[in-house]
């Protein structure tokens, strides 16, 4: 379903953030990207995305080739995305409502399918009761919320989110886990970037870790890290 070989990401001539990244994900898989800080989660995500292109390699996205498609033909990959940047981005002047039923409608979905699918989004991520409230209304957690349901509000094959608990506490880190959970079981595809090791550790899937722009580890039901780390020691 997704598939790179031998990519490369230069930001400019002395700025490689990704180097010779190949790297296969099945539907249904779910994968974690993990790496310190810099070595280049979210440049990953937005290749996949195309708010960055490729600089040389092969990246496809079902039967999309990423290096081939013309800008103009990205808003027809992206509808088909679930994307959860990791910078918290919402409309200010439209509720909550409004920011995701803005989303179905910049993609033409019909009229009387919005309300209904916006609703079961924001269900979904237990933030139905602040449908109406304005984003800087609500806590960083929450906004995070409404960024989730508004990834999920069409039904994406692949969800690709960049911290997606981040700015959370636990609770809330976990009830977003139970929905990225429960959208894996049922099929959908999912890339996380997180730093947050307990949830990869707790909840086992594959791990990609990334440093410095390589790959250093591609682990079937892996952990954060070392056992080393000192965040991986627990006391039974
Ligand atoms: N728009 C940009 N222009 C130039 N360099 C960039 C740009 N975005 C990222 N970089 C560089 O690419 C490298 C990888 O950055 P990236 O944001 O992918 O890291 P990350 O793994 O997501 O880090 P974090 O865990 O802090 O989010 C860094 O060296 C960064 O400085
Ligand atoms: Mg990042």
């Amino acid at each position: 379903m997704i598939r790179l070989a031998n990519v490369y990401k230069k930001y400019t001539e002395d700025n490689t953030a990704l180097e010779n990244i190949s790297l296969k994900v099945d539907q249904g898989e779910f994968l974690y990207l993990v790496g310190p800080s810099g070595a280049g989660k979210s440049t990953l995500i937005k290749l996949l995305t195309c708010e960055e292109r490729l600089t040389r390699g092969f990246l496809k996205i079902g039967n999309v080739d990423l290096l081939k498609l013309p800008d103009q033909h990205v808003p027809e990959l992206r509808r088909q995305l679930g994307v959860v940047p990791q910078d918290i981005f919402l409309l200010d002047h439209l509720t909550v409502y409004k920011n995701l039923a803005y989303t179905l409608q910049a993609i033409e979905v019909e009229r009387k399918k919005i309300k209904e699918k916006v609703l079961a989004a924001l269900e979904k991520v237990g933030m139905l009761q602040f449908k109406n409230a304005y984003p800087n209304q609500l806590s960083i957690g929450q906004q995070q919320k409404i960024v989730i349901a508004r990834a999920i509000v069409n039904d994406p094959k692949i969800i690709l989110a960049d911290e997606p608990t981040g700015n959370m506490d636990n609770k809330s880190a976990i009830e977003i886990m139970k929905i990225l959970y429960k959208l894996n079981q049922s099929g959908t595809t999912i890339l996380m970037a997180t730093h947050n090791s307990t949830i990869v550790n707790t909840l086992r899937y594959r791990v990609l870790e990334i440093n410095h722009g390589r790959i250093i580890r591609d682990q079937a039901e892996g952990s954060y890290g070392l056992a080393t780390d000192y965040r991986d020691v627990f006391v039974i």
